[in-house]
């Protein structure tokens, strides 16, 4: 048998040198745990602080700026969705700021009297289109709209129309004809009407394409699970043609309000209320207008703002459950508040489950 070279002849000399030597590498990790730590926290404060910034360039800067909205982008705007509501309110801002107004609705007496409000309150001229956008033969709709709006130098559009379900509830209480309408109306119509618009801007080199989205659109949302999946396109649609289109001179962005009392929200007592958090249509619009050109996707609203931050900041399974709690809990009032009018009205209609309808 060979000598060995060396010998060790007690354990506590080979730990010893064990320990030794895993404190000269440790002393080396720490350093590198300490910079990638130091990182980590600078990156956060950055982050944090930009966010904020942004949001006073966005909702407070805003403000301060004049712009001339008929040179900069063109003499008519399109709002979809505009015999009441956010694109009513949407429409009468952009009126008031000097820009002739193409409503587009279904209901005629509401376009009617939508039309004669903004030309008394803006001077400025006001036609209509009666239109749905959930109509069976698509085709036939957008010739229309297209042949309507022809002799007109639309220089922007506001893809505002959208239909959610009558309150919150689980896809499979929802029928087929809901989920079409949700489907042509929410995404369909933003597509087309920016397909049919978009060629005269690019070719003129200005103008500006907005999509109404939701606050549902940035998280999962169970129990509005259509609806906030068709939001979550209009982002997406919208962030890839501002990359494609961003040579042409025209704007776009994405608004992303948060719950706003309209007829939309009527299926609930608390929302229809409205408050600071839950604007009305006409402190929607008239705050969501100024960022129009800041910031390619915003909420529109600080206060929705506030709303989003908190969303980001709770882990996926806190929201999720908080969604399904909340929306739990508007669904009984929807349901509550039709139960009581088919009381008052001797009505069974009233109570069939409007979703299902
Ligand atoms: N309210 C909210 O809490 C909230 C939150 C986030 C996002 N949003 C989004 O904001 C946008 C506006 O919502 P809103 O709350 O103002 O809704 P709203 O009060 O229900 O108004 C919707 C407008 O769209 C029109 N409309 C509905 N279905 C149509 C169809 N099939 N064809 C043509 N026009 C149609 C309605 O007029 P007619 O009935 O006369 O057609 C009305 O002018 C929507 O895209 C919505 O998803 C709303």
């Amino acid at each position: 048998m060979k000598p060995v070279p060396f010998t060790i002849d007690s354990f506590k000399f080979v730990l010893d040198q064990v320990v030794e030597d895993l404190k000269g590498v440790f002393a080396g990790t720490n350093d590198i745990l300490a910079i990638l730590g130091a990182y980590y926290a600078a990156r956060r404060v950055y982050g944090a602080v930009s966010t904020v910034a942004e949001a006073v360039y966005v909702h407070l800067l805003g403000r301060a700026t004049n712009v001339d909205w008929v040179k900069n982008y063109g003499p008519w705007a399109v709002v979809t969705g505009s015999s009441e509501g956010i694109g009513r309110a949407y429409a009468n801002e952009l009126a008031l700021r000097g820009l002739n107004i193409v409503l587009i609705s279904r209901n005629e007496r509401r376009l009617a009297r939508a039309k004669s409000e903004i030309e008394m309150d803006c001077k400025v001229n006001v036609q209509y289109i009666v239109a749905d956008f959930a109509a069976e033969n698509q085709g036939d709709l957008y010739k229309t709209i297209e042949t309507a709006l022809a002799d007109k130098e639309v220089g922007l559009l506001v893809n505002n129309v959208g239909v959610m379900y009558d309150y919150p509830d689980v896809l499979l209480n929802i029928t087929q004809q809901k989920l079409w309408q949700l489907i042509y109306v929410n995404i369909g119509a933003a597509t087309m009407m920016t397909h049919m618009l978009l060629p005269g801007m690019v070719e003129r080199g200005k103008g500006g394409v907005v999509v109404v989205s939701s606050g549902s659109s940035t998280q999962m949302t169970p129990q509005m699970t259509v609806y906030s999946a068709t939001k979550r396109y209009l982002d997406y649609f919208i962030h890839s043609l501002a990359y494609e289109y961003r040579d042409s001179g025209v704007t776009f962005q994405c608004l992303i309000p948060f719950y706003t009392a309209t007829r939309m929200t009527g299926y609930s007592e608390r929302l229809s209320k409205g408050g600071w958090i839950v604007p009305d249509a006409s402190r929607y619009a008239n705050s969501a207008i100024e960022t129009f050109g800041r910031s390619q996707c915003t909420t529109g609203y600080f206060p929705h703002t506030l709303q989003l931050w908190i969303g980001q900041a709770v882990p996926n399974w806190l929201w999720m459950w908080g969604s399904e709690k909340l929306n739990n809990s508007l669904r009984k009032e929807a349901l509550a508040r039709l139960a009581k009018r088919a009381t008052k009205y001797g009505s069974q209609e009233v109570l069939s489950d409007a979703n299902k309808s």
